[in-house]
């Protein structure tokens, strides 16, 4: 079972056979799933903000998402982001890979490990799959796209967006790309063990990278123009991990 994370502007995924929804419940909350294949390779969507985008990145609910899909039998994850680019040569509508991640959340739940007696560390020295990255990275070359690997994203607490001076700051200590819902994702999903690799499309540039505003109305322009690139790249990596 391969998992898929929709972000913004990825409510659906248009190639899903034989698609269900379901409603999977656990300890944590509920979450709306849609399962399906492609081929013989089983499938499990989830949308991240919901299917309106009604849910913002401080409060979607990340441990009942994951444990969803983990109770679901997915190992393999593949999730989506939109992002800004806080490196001034990237291009808005060009693709990034996740490499590492800088986490400027707060008062997110991050742990699954969070019961008296349970003490558990995480080694998050290879956050993102190097195998299932290698697989976004074959999709996006067979598209002919432009990308980026192995990115530094940094996940800010929103929903507002950065001002320039804390871009400028987040520049500094090494970040390629900034967004809102990387951070705990990727962290739960790794303490239960699971493979995990992201694409991100980059929206716009980050505050003060360029001279004009940033906008949640251009980020979701951006997004669904590079809407069924995306789709494709997440068909062809699902497709392709029959192979690995
Ligand atoms: N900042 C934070 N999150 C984002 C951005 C941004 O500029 N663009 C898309 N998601």
């Amino acid at each position: 079972m391969v998992g898929i994370i929709g972000g913004s502007g990825v409510y659906d995924i248009p190639w899903l056979e034989d698609a269900v929804e379901l409603i999977s419940e656990n300890e944590y909350g509920e979450a709306k799933l849609k399962k399906g294949h492609v081929g013989t390779i089983e499938v499990v969507f989830l949308a991240r903000h919901g299917k309106t985008h009604s849910i913002q990145p401080a409060v979607i609910n990340y441990r009942a998402n994951i444990k969803a899909l983990y109770d679901s039998g997915a190992r393999n994850v593949f999730s989506t982001y939109a992002v800004g680019a806080i490196n001034p040569k990237y291009r808005p509508g060009d693709f990034a890979i996740l490499g590492q991640f800088i986490d400027f959340t707060w008062g997110r739940n991050g742990t699954f490990h969070d019961r008296p007696g349970s003490v558990v560390h995480t080694d998050m020295s290879e956050p993102y799959s190097r195998k299932l990255s290698g697989l976004l990275k074959n999709s996006l070359q067979e598209l002919g796209q432009h990308f980026y690997e192995d990115q530094v994203y940094i996940c800010t607490q929103g929903p507002r967006f950065e001002t320039p001076a804390e871009i400028k700051a987040y520049s500094i200590i090494g970040a390629d790309v900034v967004g809102m819902t990387g951070c705990p994702e990727v962290a739960l999903a790794r303490e239960f063990g699971m493979n995990f690799a992201s694409l991100a499309v980059i929206t716009n540039f980050a505050a003060g990278v360029s001279s004009t505003l940033v906008s949640h109305q251009e980020v979701l322009d951006i997004f669904s123009a590079r809407m069924e690139t995306v789709s494709e790249i997440l068909r062809l990596s699902c497709i392709g991990i029959s192979a690995i």
